[in-house]
């Protein structure tokens, strides 16, 4: 039983760092800032808001990128304490290795699998839906075979529906270059990132301002169509409309599905160790990212369903499509660029992340380290890892629809939210000496404000994913008891390390 709550010592953590290359404390708060919001905008504000103004809250959306911010604020200060203590390069699952001990790690770490594999996954589909609204401009569309997975959801009737698509091509492909480039190893510099940025800005600003002179307010009224609420446990409605499949519909809700947009401000805290003052601009980068993603958003929902009655927009392309319909396709163009390039800079970096938190599970012991471990000789990647891990991108992307991605993507993350928020409290009662550099304002209140956030996000979510969730984590406990456990690195530790400063 010790064994599972055996944990890593610090100074074996600076060790392994230092046994790479170190990484040049550069960054500054612009810098990281920057670093935040080319991973956070994406399919979610290109594609899902349409999807849940459309299915879930109507112009209310606009209040559900709110709360949903407000969730990841929460969570993103106590992310921040957690990644002060352990200093160095890594995720959270490094982080819960060396304070909360080897199965609560195996369970952060299996959860990152799972939201970056999907993530990537929903994520490619956004990026072939707006490549497919680019290339219209000048080439035929291409057979709904080729262009759509083979089912989808559908809201109205509650049941899957075959598309008459087969498999979505692009988002195969865009998956498959992008395994090929991160194999032959590209590495993710700040400048190239700042360049994705900037253009992405660019047509978010574009899409906010142009997109203002065409907003008929009357789109806005009935505000809230669904309710504000939008609430169950577990299948049972307890606040709000239900729709036609039982899933609830509402603000709610929404948040629950447009959550995905926010995804990936966790990333800032990964460049902890390149940061010039990371005490000081860590949690400013975060904080800061969020705050820009939100008002953005905020900007774009109030634009997209000022510009087209909620029950019309386009579910597929959204923002370009609602340009097209007021008859600016040039501006149809513009978009479709900026969306591309934008979806691609977070695609290669949810790509980026996920082989590198398997390669620290592989040196750990708790995964394969022939397959999982295995560093390209000439390209000095995590290449075997990179692709199995394109290949599950792939067959995920080509056949499975971006809904239901997105929502199993979102109770995964909402889990590790809750359980870093956890946490954090826990961590603050059993090693109160422990060394904090940043320490969350009014605690215990705001960690147990983002635990209940996003609880109630995670039960927002149709029930289905529930099961989902569960039955990725009873395959994670079989594989830790039956793999991860024997084969850890630290089991002959017998020793527990104390945390920093104790
Ligand atoms: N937040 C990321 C996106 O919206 C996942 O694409």
């Amino acid at each position: 039983m010790k064994h599972i709550f055996a944990r890593k010592s610090i100074e074996q953590l600076h060790r392994e760092a230092e046994g790479d290359n170190r990484l040049r404390r550069v960054l500054g708060p612009a810098q990281l800032t920057s670093l935040g919001i080319g991973c956070i905008i994406g399919a979610g504000i290109f594609v899902v808001t349409g999807q849940a103004a459309h299915d879930k809250a109507g112009p209310a959306i606009m209040l559900s990128f709110v709360v949903a911010g407000l969730a990841c604020v929460f969570a993103a200060l106590c992310y921040a304490e957690f990644a002060s203590m352990v200093p160095v390069a890594g995720s959270a699952y490094t982080y819960s290795y060396a304070t909360l001990g080897e199965l609560a790690a195996w369970i952060i770490g299996w959860d990152l699998i799972l939201e970056y594999t999907v993530a990537s996954a929903a994520v490619a589909h956004g990026w072939s839906q707006y490549f497919q609204e680019f290339t219209s401009t000048f080439l035929p569309r291409l057979p709904k075979a080729l262009s759509t997975t083979p089912f989808d959801y559908d809201p109205g009737s509650g049941q899957f529906v075959a598309t008459g698509g087969f498999i979505d091509l692009p988002a195969v492909l865009v998956v498959a270059v992008l395994t090929w480039v991160l194999i032959r190893g590209i590495r993710e510099s700040a400048r190239f990132n700042t360049v994705m940025v900037v253009i992405k800005l660019a047509v978010v600003l574009f899409v906010i301002g142009v997109g203002a002179f065409f907003v008929n307010p009357a789109n806005w009224q009935p505000f809230a169509p669904f309710g504000y609420t939008g609430l169950s446990l577990f299948g049972h409605t307890v606040l709000g409309q239900t729709g036609a499949g039982g899933e609830p519909l509402g603000m709610l809700a929404g948040s629950a599905i447009i959550f995905f947009a926010y995804i990936g401000f966790d990333s800032v805290s990964t460049h902890a160790e390149e940061a010039k003052n990371p005490r000081r601009d860590i949690p400013i980068g975060i904080i800061a990212s969020l705050i820009v993603c939100t008002v953005l958003y905020l900007a774009v929902a109030a634009v997209l369903t000022g510009m087209v009655p909620y029950h019309e927009i386009n579910i597929e392309a959204p923002v370009a499509d609602a340009f097209r319909r007021v008859g600016l396709p040039w501006a149809h163009l513009v978009i479709s660029i900026g969306a591309v390039v934008g979806i691609t800079s977070v695609l290669l970096v949810l790509m980026l992340s996920q082989p590198r938190v398997m390669l620290a599970m592989a040196r750990d012991g708790l995964v394969s380290e022939r397959i999982f471990g295995a560093v390209h000789p000439r390209f000095r990647t995590p290449w075997l890892s990179q692709l199995v891990m394109g290949v599950g991108v792939a067959a995920l992307a080509g056949f499975l629809p971006l809904r239901i991605l997105a929502e199993l993507v979102n109770i995964g993350t909402l889990l590790a939210f809750f359980v870093v928020c956890a946490a954090v409290l826990i961590l603050r009662r059993t090693h109160p000496q422990a060394h904090r550099p940043f320490r969350v304002p009014f605690s215990p209140v705001v960690p147990l404000l983002g635990m209940a956030s996003s609880a109630l996000l995670m039960f927002s979510l149709p029930k289905e994913n529930w099961w989902r969730l569960f039955v990725w984590l009873a395959l994670g406990f079989a594989i830790y008891f039956l793999y991860g456990r024997r084969h850890s690195a630290l089991r002959t530790a017998n020793t527990q390390p104390p945390l920093p400063g104790e």
